[in-house]
């Protein structure tokens, strides 16, 4: 009797049962082993939950050819990794190549020799095994170094509070209002996801701004004013230059978000849709942030307040798209506002 666990499941596939008798008779013991009669019932089980490690594929079946149930397996994601064994009497060349090029891992020839079946079978699943942990130790080091990306940006965007009156609230806030805009569009989750993590380094480049400027209480005068408006050239130089959509994206918000639509703003005095759209998303969740904190010099605006802000600056200072988009998202925008706090 055999007491070692059969943890590898192995399908096979055969329309005669005398083929299927013979390996199944060799591999039981040592695998959990399927059945199909058919190459429609042998894609169903492959595509299922307990989908087998490895699979022997007849090649010669009515209907559906192994081939035809090879390319179909490779085609399809998740069961293009289960390694396939092509089992079969014709021994010629050109069906060989056929089944490699086609992706599959082995060829055994019938009548089938118990050795060599037990042999390929277990070549091949070490390999599928050795295969698959890899690819987990890839996939958890790339969630790793994004994860660590993410945070180094979150942090970078951070940085730029400790030069001023802000609070960490503020990019987390404005970030978040500016991922309800971005849904609002109707753009992907994607895209909602890299404007969330993009948007809070808009104002990164504080960080070279002058305390005599930044912290200044009162109105700053045309001189001051110029050099805090540096603030914009300095994020984008501080973002740098990439090929990352995300850090491209961060980049060029941080040099636009003082654009208006009406061509008043700074640093280029850009306007309508000539300012990258982030960057007009941006404009309208900052300021209505900026509007109802709590700064040094102001007590929080109410929503209504600034809601009527926006309203008047729809067009002026804000893209008119825009403003509607983010009064109909109020409720989940003060829910933000309520749930980060300063
Ligand atoms: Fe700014
Ligand atoms: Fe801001």
């Amino acid at each position: 009797m055999n007491i070692r666990p059969l943890t590898n499941t192995i399908l096979v596939v055969d329309d005669m049962p005398d083929n299927i008798d013979v390996l199944v008779g060799i591999l039981k013991d040592s695998y959990n082993i399927k059945v199909a009669t058919n190459g429609q019932a042998a894609l169903a089980i492959a595509a299922s939950k307990s989908s087998p490690d490895l699979i022997l594929l007849d090649v010669a079946m009515p209907g559906m050819d192994g081939y035809e149930v090879c390319r179909i397996l490779k085609e399809d994601v998740k069961t293009r990794r289960i390694p396939v064994i092509f089992v079969t009497a014709k021994s010629d060349i050109s069906d060989e190549s056929m089944g490699f090029a086609i992706g599959a891992e082995d060829y055994i020839t019938k009548p089938v020799s118990t050795p060599i079946v037990r042999a390929r079978v277990a070549t091949h699943l070490a390999l599928y095994d050795q295969r698959k942990t890899l690819e987990d130790e890839v996939k958890r080091r790339t969630e790793e170094i994004e994860e660590t990306r993410l945070e180094i940006i979150r942090r970078l965007g951070r940085a730029a509070e400790y030069r001023d009156n802000e609070t960490g609230m503020h990019v987390i806030r404005m970030s978040n209002y500016c991922s309800l805009i971005a849904r609002a569009l109707g753009m992907s989750a994607e895209e909602e996801e890299l404007i969330l993590n993009a948007t809070p380094m808009h104002d990164v480049g504080k960080i070279g701004i002058p305390d005599s400027v930044l912290l200044k209480p009162g109105r700053l005068d045309a001189e001051e004013r110029k050099i805090m408006e540096l603030h914009c050239l300095y994020g984008t130089k501080i973002i740098g230059e990439h090929t990352s959509p995300l850090l491209k994206a961060a980049g060029v918000i941080a040099w636009e978000h003082h654009e208006r639509w009406d061509g008043k703003g700074y640093p280029r005095g850009l306007s309508g849709k000539d300012i990258y759209l982030y960057a007009r998303i941006t404009a309208v969740a900052d300021v209505f942030d900026a509007l109802t904190s709590k700064r040094p010099y102001k007590e929080p605006w109410p929503a209504d307040r600034a809601v009527k802000l926006l309203e008047e600056e729809r067009g002026h200072q804000f893209d008119p798209a825009l403003v509607p988009l983010f009064i109909e998202m109020l409720p989940a925008v003060l829910e933000i506002r309520e749930r980060f706090n300063d």
